[in-house]
């Protein structure tokens, strides 16, 4: 859905008078969670059917008021994206990979009957964001700026015969460390969600949007009720074949030491095409470590941790960035991978990948995108 004629989209300044203190914000900084704590500004920008993009604006973060009957809060057309602004050492502030966000947030766009964003304008509300918010990005290691721009029907009226008419797009910035607080490194547990379904042939698992994630969160919830860390998602139709995580794609390592290779379930439609796995999927073999995209069951999963033919698993994203994976547990069995531990190809590659985005380590693939 795209509107006729598209003037310019720009955004004016309205810089907050209540910016957090100095002293307040290095207080937040030295331990902010993951996504807890917000910088002192975000972006909006509004699209209607009659005048495009319009009011494209930087200002204050806060609240926002909404009608009680704004499409949004009731048939929940909504995208969103993550991706993270890093600290680099000597300075320089980067956004990694913040073209491949705004394509997938176009593709989400047109899943969802929404109008699509320029890639460029993604890309310069991101930057303008991000150097206002500048002081937020936290200079600790591995600690970031996540930003979550996201897009919300605000049409309101109740009637479901056709996509919202109007809309705004948003971006907000959160300091944050590791998604999973405290753990360090340790390998996560995971559970298969062998009884629910996260997404189905032609719906919209490959979209990012926020209804795959309300869907999820029973499953989630089934796998802490199990002492698990996270869920693992199956496919919708035998409930045998891997997808991928509640917030990660899943990596399978084969073998050990030169002859290792990695294995990721192919995009089948209904999983998310993660940034990250993309990454690696190139990563990888510039390591000399054989990178595929193919399929395996929960039955080939069990028993290659018990031939010893899949010696690793790690989960992948932008949150995340690599978690090695312990321990696998369903309703009926339950196995361990490798010696439970993280293994060596799951931290080489988060080293790189770290590498690259904390600067260094040289980018060979121009991935990182400097923020002026
Ligand atoms: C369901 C799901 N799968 C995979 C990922 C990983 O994607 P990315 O590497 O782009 O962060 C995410 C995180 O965004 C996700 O929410």
């Amino acid at each position: 859905m795209n509107a006729s004629p598209t003037p310019a989209i720009t955004f004016e300044l309205h810089p907050s008078e209540h910016r957090e203190p100095d002293e307040v914000r290095a207080r937040l900084l030295e331990s902010p969670g993951f996504g807890q704590v917000f910088t002192d500004h975000m972006i909006s920008l509004r699209w209607s059917a009659d005048r495009g993009w319009h009011d494209g604006k930087l200002e204050p973060y806060g609240p926002m008021v909404l009608d009680p009957a704004t499409a949004v809060l009731h048939y929940s057309q909504e995208i969103f994206e993550g991706l993270k602004a890093y600290r680099q050492e000597g300075g320089p502030i980067v956004a990694f990979r913040p073209y491949a966000n705004a394509a997938r947030f176009r593709r989400s766009a047109l899943r969802m009957a929404m109008p699509e964003l320029p890639e460029d304008a993604f890309v310069q509300a991101i930057e303008l964001l991000v150097s206002h918010d500048r002081d937020w990005v936290p200079s600790n290691a591995e600690q970031s700026l996540y930003l979550r721009p996201f897009m919300i029907a605000t049409t309101a009226a109740l009637g479901v015969g056709r996509p919202a008419s109007s809309y705004a797009f948003l971006v907000i910035a959160s300091p944050s460390g590791s998604v999973f607080a405290g753990s360090g490194l340790r390998a996560v547990s995971v559970w298969l969600a062998e009884g629910y379904t996260r997404a189905a042939p032609g719906g919209t698992g490959e979209a990012k949007t926020g209804g795959n994630y309300a869907a999820a969160f029973l499953g989630q919830q089934q796998a802490l009720d199990n002492g698990c860390d996270q869920v693992v998602w199956l496919d919708a139709v035998k409930h045998s074949w891997v997808e991928e995580m509640g917030g990660m794609n899943l990596f399978f390592v084969y073998g050990s030491g030169k002859d290792a290779r990695i294995m990721t379930p192919a995009l089948t439609g209904s999983l998310l095409p993660g940034i990250t796995r993309d990454s690696l999927l190139t990563l990888a073999p510039d390591l000399g470590i054989p990178a595929s995209e193919g399929a395996i069951s929960v039955d080939q999963w069990r028993s290659g941790c018990e031939s010893g033919e899949i010696t690793e698993v790690f989960a992948c994203g932008t949150a995340a960035v690599i978690t090695p994976v312990g321990q696998v547990k369903g309703a009926s069995e339950s196995w361990k991978i490798g010696d439970g531990e993280p293994g060596p190809v799951a931290m080489r590659l988060r080293e790189q990948l770290l590498g690259i985005q904390f600067g260094r380590l040289p980018d060979p693939h121009g991935w990182v995108h400097k923020i002026a």
